[in-house]
This record gives C-alpha cells, sequence and structure tokens, in this order.
C-alpha cells in the first residue's frame, strides 16, 4: 500500500488577519508536489478567511470542535460550522487541549464521531508526556488515547482519519524525536492497529509526526517507512513549511 503523504500546519493561537494574507500569498506561490495532502489548521475567527486565501489544492482544518450541532453551549463552534466556512479537516485530541483544557480521552473519541458524521475528516493527536516516556509506558498511553476512539468509531471511519502521533516532550521545544524513535513508536501503533481495528486499517491510515519538525529534521524522518507524513506547529508560520510540504522530494 503506498500511503499519500500528509502534511498538517497546526496555527495554535497564532495569527492576525494581515499575516494570514501574508502567509497565504508566500504558500499559494511555493512548490506543492500532486502526490502530497497539505493541511492548515487556523484559529477559528480565521478559518473562512484562510479558506477564501488559500491555494484550493491545500485544504483548512479547525483546531478543536464541539460534540453537538447547535444550541446553547456558549463559545463553542460545531463541526457543521466548520465545514460551512470551508474547513475539511479539524484537529482532535491536541496535547495542549488535553493538558491545559483538561479534555478527557472520551470526550476527544465523541469530538471524532461528531466531526466524521459531520463529515469532516480528523487529524486525530496522539502521545505522551515526558515521565511518561521516561517510565517506558509511552506504548500503553497511546493505545489507552487510541482504545478511546477505537471504541467509538466504525471500521470504515478510519479512512477519515490520520493519526498525528505527538510526543508532548518533542512540542515546541526544540527536542525533536529522533526518526528511529517517531518510527518506532509509528510502526508500535500501527501494529496495535492491526490487532484492535483491522489490518487494512492499520495498512492504509496515515501516522504523521509531530514535534519540532522544521525544514531541515523533516527530509530523514519522511524516509522513515510508518511515516507518512508531519504535523507542525511552529514551522507552519514560516515560510520553511513549504520546505516541509517538499521533503518527500
Ligand atoms: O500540532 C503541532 C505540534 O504541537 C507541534 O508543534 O512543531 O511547534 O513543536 P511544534
Amino acid at each position: 500500500v503506498s500511503r499519500t503523504f500528509w502534511v498538517g500546519g497546526n496555527w495554535k493561537m497564532n495569527g492576525s488577519v494581515a499575516a494570514i494574507k501574508d502567509l497565504a500569498t508566500t504558500f499559494n506561490a511555493g512548490s506543492s508536489p500532486s502526490d502530497v495532502e497539505v493541511v492548515i489548521g487556523a484559529p477559528f475567527v480565521y478559518v473562512h478567511l484562510l479558506s477564501e486565501s488559500l491555494r484550493k489544492d491545500w485544504a483548512v482544518a479547525g483546531e478543536n470542535c464541539y460534540v453537538e450541532s447547535s444550541g446553547a453551549y456558549t463559545g463553542e463552534i460545531s463541526p457543521e460550522m466548520l465545514k460551512d466556512v470551508g474547513a475539511q479537516w479539524v484537529i482532535l485530541g491536541h496535547s495542549e487541549r488535553r493538558s491545559i483544557l483538561g479534555e478527557s480521552d472520551d470526550f476527544t473519541a465523541q469530538k471524532c464521531v461528531k466531526a466524521l458524521a459531520a463529515g469532516l475528516k480528523v487529524a486525530l493527536c496522539v502521545g505522551e508526556l515526558l515521565e511518561e516516556r521516561e517510565a517506558g509506558i509511552t506504548q500503553q498511553v497511546v493505545e489507552r488515547q487510541l482504545d478511546a476512539v477505537i471504541k467509538v468509531l466504525k471500521e470504515e471511519d478510519w479512512a477519515n482519519v490520520v493519526i498525528a502521533y505527538e510526543p508532548v516532550w518533542a512540542i515546541g521545544t526544540g527536542k525533536v524525536a529522533t526518526p528511529d524513535q517517531a518510527q518506532e513508536t509509528h510502526a508500535a501503533i500501527r501494529e496495535y492497529l492491526k490487532k484492535a481495528i483491522s489490518p487494512k486499517v492499520a495498512e492504509e491510515i496515515r501516522i504523521a509526526y509531530g514535534g519540532s519538525v522544521n525544514g531541515k529534521n523533516c527530509k530523514e524522518a519522511a524516509q522513515k517507512p510508518d511515516v507518512d507524513g508531519f504535523l507542525v506547529g511552529g514551522a507552519s508560520l514560516k515560510p520553511e513549511f513549504l520546505d516541509i510540504v517538499n521533503a518527500t522530494q
């Protein structure tokens, strides 16, 4: 199986109207291989602007969503609303939502169900904290995070999911996991999915790596057999993101 390489940008809580227009102009002029899928996640208030400004061969993502379509949920945004303003994807379960906003595995899983039902594709983030890696429980943590989602999705739903493995200790720290560390965990995740879902899903699903990916370190990791893409934070706010989009070239 050849899996289409997937590169996601996650702008987190960054950007402004002016900055987004500038960045879209830069990205729109850059080269983007036709066999690489590119998605940019923007803060809710900028999703519409980004989807209007960005090249049409790239897609736009929300960085979160709620578990209802509409109603009395002050401050929340539904998957349907994200679609309405041009998003095709949503990033769910990011470690910053899990750790700063206290979102549980089950809540993340419900969001996956709701987003997929609304017709969004999902970038599902999983990953361990430093103390969990040091305690040797990386795989257990990632399996626990995945299990919550596995138990509520149907097998066919997984065709619309990319898993982003993001070791929390590597996020925004400049401390990137080595290509071998990423490969090892990605391979273990794929092996687990084989048993927990099916060999077909395990073979076809894209597993992207996230955590201090930049224009320089992306090339080697992109060569690893189970690294099917990247989820990029800081470097996705810079022209350098185009180098990551071209990592496989
Ligand atoms: O979603 C992206 C990750 O949190 C990685 O962020 O590339 O700034 O380390 P970073």
